[in-house]
């Protein structure tokens, strides 16, 4: 077969901060790029050294990948995109030809790829082989039953120590991380403060059980957790002006988890002015990241949780679109809240 073409989506330019005259948003098409100039040959190309050649169903588009969009020079826990080079993500991926006796054409990775139509994957054994026949739509390998919802597993097993009875409250509470929190909050008992940005979230945080839906753009914070706190665990995505809010109606001897700061991601973060409040409570305050816990809690989370996702037990929501055209616009609506649920790129469904 000839070479066919290989799209990708490359970092192009750093998105100006907010000091600037232009919001610190990415610009489709100028901070990332989508580029068809690549064709790979699928018959021929090299997999010497037991590479896996394979096609990329869905990549997903997450928050994070904003802080990854910045000078080299600053430092972060992540790496910082190489300008000119494609972006890359949590993905899942079929075999399409191997020089890897332990991987097989047709079974299906979930692992770390650039945003390309087809990749070479040196190191297979960094990725995850997944279940054939699980009722999950691959898509959802990359939300509630990925890293998004991994976030949710693991950190509540970790930091918020939960006790029946107890009130949680859950910011960006209709993405992937937030819904899965509220959903397992429930089951286990505790009363549920959830908050979003648009009606069709709240619409879903309904459907998902959570006692208390506001949105946070149109209702005041710190009168809603007065009337329905106060709060034993903030489940904080948002940092800024939040989490001092917050902070004023946590419980003594509460837990605030730190897993994300979307408020800031694409502006300056605002002070904490009442910090002191942790000590008056004795809160603990706790940041925490996933990929710390993976080897800790993978193998239970792929034994139980996609099973419950594929019962119905755990709901979820996505937006999707079907082409690395799209990509750019999609990593700008998740930062500007135009998404609803998981955000992922699905580039063909087998
Ligand atoms: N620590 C970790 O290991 C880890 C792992 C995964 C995710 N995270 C973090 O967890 C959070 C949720 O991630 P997710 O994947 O579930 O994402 P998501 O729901 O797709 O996140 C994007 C959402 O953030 C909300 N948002 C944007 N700007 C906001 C603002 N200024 N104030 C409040 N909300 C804002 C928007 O929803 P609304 O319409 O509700 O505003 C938007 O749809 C993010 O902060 C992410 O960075 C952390």
């Amino acid at each position: 077969m000839a070479p066919v073409r290989n799209s990708r989506v490359l970092f192009n330019s750093v998105p100006q901060g907010a000091s600037h005259e232009r919001t610190g948003y990415p610009v489709p098409g100028e901070t990332l790029v989508t580029d068809h100039s690549q064709t790979i040959d699928l018959d021929n190309v090299s997999l010497d050294g037991g590479k896996v050649l394979a096609k990329v169903l869905a990549i997903s588009v997450d928050p994070y990948l904003r802080g990854r969009m910045r000078a080299a020079s600053k430092k972060s826990y992540s790496d910082a995109f190489k300008l000119g080079d494609p972006i890359s993500n949590f993905a899942v991926v079929k075999v399409l030809r191997s020089d890897n006796p332990s991987y097989k054409p047709g079974q299906h990775l979930y692992g770390f790829a650039d945003f390309a139509e087809y990749i070479v994957i040196s190191e297979p054994s960094h990725w995850r082989v997944l279940p054939e026949n699980s009722n999950v739509p691959w898509s959802v390998y990359v939300g509630v039953a990925g890293m998004p919802g991994k976030t949710a597993v693991y950190g509540w097993k970790e930091v918020a120590q939960a006790k029946k009875g107890e009130t949680v409250y859950v910011s960006t509470a209709a993405g992937p991380v937030g819904s899965m929190v509220v959903q397992i909050a429930k089951a286990e008992g505790l009363k549920v403060i959830a908050s979003a940005g648009q009606e069709s979230k709240l619409d879903f945080l309904r459907q998902i059980g959570a006692d208390v839906v506001f949105n946070y753009k149109t209702t005041d914070l710190a009168t809603v957790l007065e009337e329905h706190g106060p709060i034993d665990i903030y489940w904080d995505h948002v940092g800024n002006k939040t989490l001092s809010t917050v902070l004023d109606h946590m419980n003594t001897f509460g837990r605030v988890v730190i897993i994300g700061a979307i408020a800031s991601y694409n502006g300056q973060p605002d002070p904490i002015y009442n910090l002191a409040t942790a000590l008056w409570k004795r809160l603990t305050l706790r940041g925490f990241i996933v990929s710390d816990y993976e080897k800790k809690y993978a193998d239970e989370f792929y034994a139980t949780i996609p099973e419950k996702i594929a019962k119905g037990e755990f709901k979820y929501t996505e937006t999707i679109v079907r082409s690395l055209d799209d990509a750019p616009q999609l990593v700008t609506d998740v930062q500007k809240g135009n998404n609803t649920g998981k955000a992922v790129i699905i580039l063909a469904d087998d």
